[in-house]
């Protein structure tokens, strides 16, 4: 971006002593305390996201070593070493910079050089090699010499965004810290004392788009809110740093979002008409509306930071768990996005998908589930319609009351993609369910069984996105083999009109938002829906 432009307040709002770096407060005790205790190590490595603190932090710790009161964690930023450095002129601290190409060959020779060389006045010698997993080879090796044999008064701090790319034989010899990411509400806190001290008008919804989005990078943020205060006339608005982010209208996402969360077709299809006639790519849109979803999902289930406050109100009526099935829906559109030449088509077919199935989903299980307690409690299935018979002429015997369930484990399994081993697992259990609604997961060993229990509360989410309402899941050993053959059979529903006169043509016509109510519950389940003789 136009960074060099816009480093003004960065740069002008660069902590100064180890207090004022935010949200790295284990790596600013450990390096207080090895100061308070002389223990100083030869060479320090910095690894983290860009714009989290690192030089931030390398200098301080350069100050606090080399301030004529020193050292001391507290360096007093007045004397000669504390002001020389702040203003990275001092010549016992070198900061180069290893992805410079005419600092490259520097890099080197500084540290064969002057490595051997007393300090000038200093008492440490530090080196701080910013991007350092760009040093050449060639330096790589000079920096590995100095580390075997380090001069007493030296110490290196290299500081990285890409640890992996340190060679090892570098990275073991150095004390490794590691920053975070800044957290959305530590940003948003510091960016709206910034303005005020500034005094620059911004909306309170800017900031919050803008510490959402800025991937956990201080500087970035800042730079935004600079680069927006000038091109902003007298305030700046959350639509003016959307548009820095390239993010989409929020009236028209949350317009999307809204009638998708209430199940307006009609609604959605104009939204989603006027979207694409505005050139905005769907791609793009589904990845927007998945990731302000995500944060009402988190904030729902009580483990993330307050929601986007536009979002509120349209997800007021939804679950934790609605979302999370919508969520998942919204992945799988963003994945065939991907592969489709027709892109309008799979955003439209998957959207309009969602507002149909969430409905269907929930219906059928709950009425499969109504089933299984009526079997698991000895009393009969309800009859098949006559209608129907023409569909089960190769049904299977009636074989006890675990498929229609084993067919959701199985979707459920599915839809595990990120946990491939605990989905393969599941898609061997044997699922029961109990008259309470609550699921029971059979394994045939411990060891599996174990490995479900570990991830139990993920398990848990999943089932309930797939079943729309909160499941509790039991697991333990036993025999899993009695579940016979792979399609879902699903007695005819007692007072299922839909099920009237279908025919096997009509059971596998083909989808969309007319098919049948049995195609599309073959289609969430995941297997052929046959009907039972009596
Ligand atoms: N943890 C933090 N606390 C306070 N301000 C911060 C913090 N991190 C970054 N900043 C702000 O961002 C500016 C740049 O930070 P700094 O140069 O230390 O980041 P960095 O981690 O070295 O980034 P890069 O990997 O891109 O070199 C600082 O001057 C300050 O304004
Ligand atoms: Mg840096
Ligand atoms: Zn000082």
């Amino acid at each position: 971006m136009t960074e060099q432009r816009y480093t003004v307040l960065a740069r002008k709002y660069r902590p100064q002593t180890f207090k004022e770096v935010l949200a790295q407060d284990g790596v600013s005790q450990t390096l207080e305390n090895a100061i308070s205790s002389k223990r100083i190590a030869h060479a320090y490595l910095f690894t983290g996201p860009r714009g989290v603190g690192k030089t931030t932090m390398a200098r301080i710790f350069a100050k606090a070593l080399n301030c004529a009161e020193g050292p001391t964690p507290k360096p007093c930023g007045k004397c000669d070493p504390c002001k020389e450095i702040a203003r990275s002129s001092s010549i016992d601290v070198l900061e180069m910079d290893a992805a410079t190409h005419t600092q490259v060959e520097k890099v080197r020779e500084v540290i064969i050089e002057t490595v051997g060389l007393a300090t000038n006045r200093d008492r440490y010698k530090v080196f701080v090699i910013d991007e350092a997993h760009m040093l050449s080879t060639a330096a790589f090796n000079a920096l590995l010499k100095t580390l075997e044999e380090p001069p007493p008064h030296v110490v290196f701090i290299l500081a990285t965004t890409e640890a992996g790319k340190i060679p090892a034989t570098i990275a073991s010899r150095c004390q490794r810290f590691r920053f975070r990411p800044v957290d959305v509400d530590t940003m948003t806190a510091h960016l709206g004392s910034l303005a005020k001290k500034e005094g620059m008008t911004v909306e309170a919804d800017a900031i919050d788009v803008l510490a959402r989005h800025a991937a956990g990078s201080l500087r970035d943020a800042v730079s935004l809110l600079d680069q927006a205060w000038t091109l902003s006339d007298k305030k700046v608005t959350a639509e003016t740093i959307r548009q820095m982010f390239g993010l989409i209208p929020q009236e028209m996402m949350v317009g999307l979002g809204t009638a998708l969360l209430e199940r307006d077709v009609k609604a959605l299809a104009d939204r989603l008409s006027a979207a694409l006639a505005e050139g905005i790519d769907p791609g793009q849109l589904v990845r927007d509306l998945r990731e302000a979803l995500h944060g009402v999902y988190l904030e729902k289930l009580g483990v993330g930071p307050a929601g986007e406050r536009s979002w509120k109100k349209a997800a007021e009526g939804i679950s934790a768990q609605g979302l999370g099935y919508l969520l998942a829906r919204l992945n799988r559109i963003a994945e065939d996005l991907r592969l489709s030449d027709s892109p309008r088509n799979v955003l439209e077919l998957g959207l309009f998908g969602c507002v149909h199935e969430a409905a269907d989903l929930s219906a059928w299980v709950e009425r499969l589930e109504a089933l299984e307690r009526r079997l698991a409690s000895g009393a009969p299935a309800a009859p098949a319609e006559d209608g129907a018979d023409s569909a089960s002429e190769e049904s299977e015997a009636p074989s006890g009351p675990a498929k229609p369930v084993a067919a959701v484990l199985r979707s459920v399994a599915r839809s595990l993609k990120n946990r491939p081993i605990i989905a393969e697992l599941l898609s061997h259990a044997r699922p029961e369910v109990a008259g309470d609604g609550s699921w029971k997961l059979t394994f045939e060993r411990e060891f599996d069984a174990e490995a479900v229990r570990k991830c139990l509360a993920e398990v848990q989410s999943a089932l309930a996105a797939a079943v729309g309402r909160s499941v509790s899941v039991s697991v333990q050993v036993g025999k899993t083999q009695d579940c016979g053959p792979e399609s879902a059979e699903i007695p005819a529903p007692d007072d299922a009109g839909p099920a009237e006169g279908v025919s096997e043509q009509d059971v596998a016509s083909s989808g969309g938002p007319q098919a049948s109510p049995l195609k599309k519950a073959e289609q969430i389940l995941g297997g052929t829906v046959k009907f039972k003789k009596k």
